[in-house]
């Protein structure tokens, strides 16, 4: 048998995740842990629910969160990372990344994806299926990019950032921490810290809450 992998979260994301990083190591042994009591002993496509989160102090595989709630991934990745729990990548065998570029810990780039020359990409990072992360672009903790995103170069998007499904983000744009710009929103120049913006160009239409990151997935 192969190395013990720990995926947090058996949901949709979790589905995805394991698939990714099962086709990067085929050989390895696979779980989730979700507090989801009713799932407990179960199999998912043949990794098995463990148990709940709080089993990640044994501390006995890398693990990767599959949150999609980006302040809930951000809490957790700080809190676990404090307890010596050992984060891992996944980035699938389709996925094109430079070798120049950087993946953070707790990061997962999807099928199709490609990141290219000089990008970085922080820690607990989503990078999803089909996006374009164009050279020297920034992606800080806890940013996730939803499917057909395309950037630019020299991109920048800050902490815990939410970018919906086929925004485009022009060369050099940039998009403040905590924001949420909406689904085929075309973003030039700058948005602010923690707003919801959508439209071409994409402009704030009001204040983010909690309760956003929660509805976006
Ligand atoms: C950002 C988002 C969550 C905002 O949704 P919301 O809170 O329901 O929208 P708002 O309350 O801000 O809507 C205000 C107005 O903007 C419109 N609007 C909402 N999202 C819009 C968008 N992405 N582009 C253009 N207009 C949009 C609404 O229809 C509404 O118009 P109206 O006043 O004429 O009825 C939503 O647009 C979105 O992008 N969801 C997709 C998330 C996603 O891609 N997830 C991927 C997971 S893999």
């Amino acid at each position: 048998m192969g190395e013990r992998r720990i995926i947090v979260g058996a949901g949709g994301q979790g589905r995805v995740v394991l698939e990714v990083w099962r086709a990067q190591h085929p050989d390895d042994d696979f779980v989730f842990l979700d507090d989801n009591a009713s799932i407990h002993g179960r199999h998912i496509l043949g990794a098995r629910v463990e148990g709940g989160v709080a089993l990640l102090a044994r501390r006995d595989g890398e693990a990767l969160l599959a949150l999609g709630d980006n302040p809930l991934r951000l809490q957790l990745g700080a809190a676990w990372s404090a307890k010596g729990v050992t984060f891992g990548r996944a980035v699938h065998p389709t996925a094109i990344v430079s070798p120049t570029a950087e993946i953070g810990a707790g990061s997962v780039v999807f099928a199709g994806a490609i990141v290219n020359t000089q990008a970085r990409l922080g820690n607990f990072v989503i990078v999803n299926t089909g996006v374009i992360v164009e050279h020297d672009c920034v992606l800080e903790d806890g940013v996730s990019v939803s499917p057909g995103a395309v950037m630019g170069g020299r991109v920048v998007i800050g902490r815990g950032t939410f970018v919906s499904t086929g925004v485009t983000l022009a060369a050099r744009a940039s998009v403040g921490k905590g924001t949420i710009v909406g689904a085929g929103a075309v973003v030039v120049g700058a948005v602010g810290d923690d707003v919801v913006a959508h439209g071409a160009p994409a402009r704030k239409v009001r204040a983010a809450s909690r309760e956003d990151f929660r509805k976006v997935l």
